[in-house]
Order: C-alpha cells, then sequence, then structure tokens
C-alpha cells in the first residue's frame, strides 16, 4: 500500500574495494543469500526478489545508487517527467540493474544517484535461513538536509513521519513503513541500510555471530524513539553501517501529523541516554564516477 509514486525501497548498491569480504558479511553475519552474479556485481536478497542489495567490485568504497521501486509505468514516466523539469542529469535511460523491468536512473542532489524501477523478478529462497524479512531503510548524512528533505517530497512524494530539533534530522515514508529513508544533517555521506528481522531475538543472535567473527556491534539493541524500532549496528566491510532492527511504527493514517522532537529529547533511544560518540563517523560518500 502506498499513495504516491514510489511504492517501497528497493535496494542499495554499493561499490567495494573487496567483494568476497562484503558478500561473506552479507551472507554469514546479516544472512542474505547470493541470488545472482553479472558482471563486476554481486547481487543479494533477504526476500523472495531478485535483489535488495548489490555489491559492485570496484577500486573505491562507496554508494554507487539508491534504488527505489515505482508504484508502477505510469508512476515511473511521471517521476521522469519531474526529474527532468528539476534539470537533473538521468545518467541512464534503462535500468542499470539487472532482474528489472524497465527503469532510469539519475543523480540527485550533492550526487547520489537514484535508480526508479519497476518490474523486479522474483527469486524464491527455498532454503531455511537465520536471515531477515527484507530490505527496509537507508539513512544517509545531506550537507543540506532541508534541500534533500524537499527533493523527497516534491519529486519523489515521501512524507514526513518525525521531525528532530531545528533541522537537524527527518524521517521520511513511501508507505506504511514509519521511515524508508533517514536524514539527519552531516557531511555528505552514507551511514546504514537497514534490515527488518522477525523480532528482537534475530538481533541477539547477531551480536552472537558477530561475536565468533571477533567483530562487534557499534550500538544496540536500543529502542528508538523516532520510529520505534529497536535496533543493533555493526560495521560491514565496504564502511557502511548495516541496521538489523524489529517493531518498527507502522503508519496507516495519511493524516497523523509529523511528530517533532527536540535535539536532545531521546529521541535516538528510550532506554538511555547514551551514545557512542563513533556512531556517526561511520559511512561511505556517493561514488559519482561510476565503476
Ligand atoms: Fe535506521
Amino acid at each position: 500500500m502506498s499513495w504516491g509514486l514510489i511504492r517501497e525501497m528497493g535496494h542499495v548498491a554499493i561499490q567495494t574495494t573487496d567483494v568476497d569480504a562484503a558478500v561473506a558479511d552479507a551472507t554469514q553475519l546479516l544472512g542474505l543469500r547470493v541470488t545472482e552474479r553479472t558482471g563486476n556485481d554481486v547481487n543479494l536478497a533477504a526476500g523472495n526478489v531478485h535483489h535488495e542489495l548489490v555489491y559492485v567490485d570496484s577500486n573505491v568504497n562507496g554508494i554507487h545508487s539508491l534504488g527505489l521501486i515505482a508504484r508502477d509505468g505510469e508512476a515511473l514516466r511521471t517521476i521522469r517527467k519531474r526529474v527532468e523539469a528539476e534539470n537533473l542529469h538521468i545518467v541512464s535511460d534503462k535500468a542499470y540493474s539487472a532482474g528489472v523491468q524497465d527503469g532510469f536512473s539519475f543523480i540527485g542532489p550533492e550526487g547520489w544517484i537514484f535508480e526508479i524501477y519497476v518490474g523486479m523478478q522474483e527469486n524464491i529462497s527455498r532454503e531455511p535461513t537465520f536471515g531477515p524479512n527484507r530490505y527496509g531503510h537507508i539513512n544517509f548524512h545531506p550537507q543540506d538536509v532541508v534541500g534533500m528533505k524537499n527533493f523527497l517530497e516534491r519529486v519523489l512524494d515521501f512524507r514526513l513521519s518525525d521531525v528532530i530539533g531545528d533541522d537537524f534530522a527527518y524521517f521520511m515514508r513511501c508507505n506504511p513503513d514509519h521511515h524508508g529513508i533517514a536524514l539527519i544533517a552531516g557531511r555528505g555521506t552514507f551511514h546504514h541500510h537497514a534490515w527488518e528481522a522477525q523480532s528482537i531475538a534475530d538481533l541477539g543472535k547477531l551480536g552472537d555471530r558477530l561475536h565468533l567473527a571477533g567483530r562487534e556491534l557499534i550500538w544496540g539493541p536500543v529502542r528508538h524513539g523516532a520510529g520505534h524500532n529497536i535496533a543493533a549496528y555493526y560495521v560491514e566491510a565496504s564502511g557502511a553501517v548495516v541496521e538489523l532492527y524489529t517493531d518498527l511504527e507502522q503508519i496507516y493514517d495519511d493524516a497523523r501529523p509529523p511528530i517533532k522532537w527536540g535535539a536532545d529529547d531521546n529521541w535516538w533511544n528510550m532506554w538511555s541516554s547514551f551514545r557512542p560518540d563513533s556512531f556517526r563517523t561511520f559511512g561511505i560518500p556517493p561514488v559519482t564516477n561510476r565503476r
């Protein structure tokens, strides 16, 4: 169910200098499965789709593109018209991703490449897995957070769910999930991609797998105020942060006004005011010099 031109979050594509280590993290720590290898790309998924995460073999670590699924073909064409009206640069007239029927990509504000598409192939998992249900959201740190929020509302029909402080952070949705895209004012980097688990027990199991691998959670489990999800985080091989979460607020009331939090209102954790100082220093930039 969605009201606007974007039906749901599609995928995140990450360029990485060590694709084998990235795939090992995604399969052995997070529990995704490899669905297809095409050229320099490794496609992975949690749900029954062709991909929700793509690693691109590269000489740099950075975000290749952010994939969003349009409601239908007409919505795809409407978005294309809006993108052209904004004089944004179209980098591909067709979907870059394998396994999707139609799409295009363009460079949005601050160099982030968005890929909009319809018709992703099914890929049915028949193996039991400890992995998450599905890809859920991204969190990135624009330098102009208001400009990015306005762009997402104006061009892609995202709505505002929660606001933090005085133009500090915006949580935005394209369907009932409280946020598909979270924006926190920062230095222009991508912070995390997030995956929905069935229960908080899965977050404990993630901690156990990290421990066995000599790694660790960098934060959590915590109960976020904004979005209400219980979340835990680690850093993957590419340098991006990965979130596993459960119990995210679902918004079915279109008239629900945005919730406003003061900057010091414990919006980051209802259970404790502690925040590791290093948490927001992780992340990777967009790679606009592709491949
Ligand atoms: Fe998140």
